[in-house]
């Protein structure tokens, strides 16, 4: 399966609307950065890479239809567009790594013409890179399994949530090209039911044997099962460590450690955050109180009930057994090595 859920189309971007999953597979067509902030904001694209690329390319479409000769005007107006998108999500650092690219690719134009030119080439550069190092973390993520492991995951870190392959299910995409047999248990991920809805879609979608199970299921199936490791992908990684990812993981990282089991988090670099230095410091999106107290927009809570509905959770740095990015793999001192891994990044990955 290679389903690209973003992608720039005839001056417009293509974006797969994950919300419509799985029953639909419909892309709708965004023409104005507007369209953009609100597939993002409204999750019609969500995961961390991916929130990155549409960005990037709602920057692109802006630049597009801005009619100016004026560079200066341009340059600070695309500083605002900036900053607008920069509102749409806060916690996945892939939106403010992109668009901050962007915005530092785009200041070095000596016209208009050129810094329009500079912002679709830079998003398109931003998208291929993202496949190549999705393909790494794969590569590396594999490294860790043999065949006939079962996995756990939550949420969905997959080829829809990326440019292509994913993170935390590009091993999986990896073992089908090496002819290796790996098995899945999907956590539903509720209230989203990212895992459910997406997750157990594409896994389905690639031929794997993908078994599906409510979030409060996991203990019983890591004791009661054989479950070789778990593995999720994350929004931002703390300099030192700590991983803010879906919520549920972090409970997920508490069970394997009284299980014995890896747990593992998949993440390119730009999911790295070194100017958060700890944890406690990412800032935790709280989403609208109708995700959890309706279904299929019928109530399933009594009317007025107070709702705390965190969107991501932070798992310490002390619970992971090793962070798989395009680089490589950290299993200790993630301090010094994901600062080590920075001057590695500077080289760049060759596509
Ligand atoms: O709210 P979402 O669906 O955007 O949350 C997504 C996740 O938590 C993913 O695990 C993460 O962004 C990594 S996607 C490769």
């Amino acid at each position: 399966m290679t389903i690209q859920s973003v992608r720039w189309d005839k001056d417009s971007v293509l974006i797969l609307d994950q919300q419509k999953l799985p029953h639909e597979v419909t892309f709708e067509r965004a023409t104005t950065i507007e369209q953009v902030w609100e597939a993002i904001t409204y999750l019609k694209v969500r995961g961390a890479p991916a929130i990155g690329i549409a960005a990037a390319f709602g920057l692109a479409l802006w630049a597009q239809a801005k009619q100016s000769n004026q560079l200066d005007l341009f340059l600070s107006e695309f500083i605002a567009q900036r900053d607008y998108l920069a509102s749409s999500r806060p916690t996945a650092i892939n939106l403010f790594w992109a668009i901050d690219r962007m915005t530092q690719k785009v200041s070095g134009s000596g016209s208009v013409e050129e810094a329009k030119d500079i912002a679709l080439t830079e998003a398109l550069a931003i998208q291929k890179e993202d496949a190549e190092t999705c393909r790494k973390i794969g590569e590396y993520g594999l490294s860790l399994f043999k065949d006939q492991d079962t996995i756990m995951t939550i949420c969905n870190a997959g080829a829809i949530a990326t440019a292509k392959y994913g993170t935390a299910l590009a091993p999986f995409y990896l073992a089908k090209d090496q002819g290796l047999t790996l098995h899945a248990y999907a956590c539903e991920t509720r209230p989203v039911l990212q895992g459910s809805r997406l997750t157990a879609w594409e896994l389905q979608q690639l031929g794997v044997n993908v078994t599906l199970i409510t979030d409060s299921m996991a203990a019983h199936t890591l004791k009661t099962k054989k479950i070789d490791a778990i593995i999720v992908g994350a929004d931002r990684i703390a300099a030192n460590g700590d991983t803010a990812n879906k919520i549920g993981t972090y409970g997920l990282a508490l069970l394997a450690k009284s299980h014995q089991i890896p747990f593992y988090v998949a993440a390119p670099f730009s999911t790295i955050d070194l100017n958060t230095l700890h944890g406690d410091d990412i800032p935790i999106e709280e989403r609208p109180p109708e995700e959890i107290t309706h279904l299929n927009g019928q109530a399933i809570a009594p009317s007025g009930i107070n709702v705390f509905n965190p969107a991501f959770d932070v798992t310490p740095h002390s619970l992971i057994s090793g962070i798989i990015t395009e680089y490589g793999i950290i299993t200790e001192e993630f301090s010094t090595n994901l600062t080590a891994l920075l001057d590695k990044s500077k080289e760049g990955i060759q596509v």
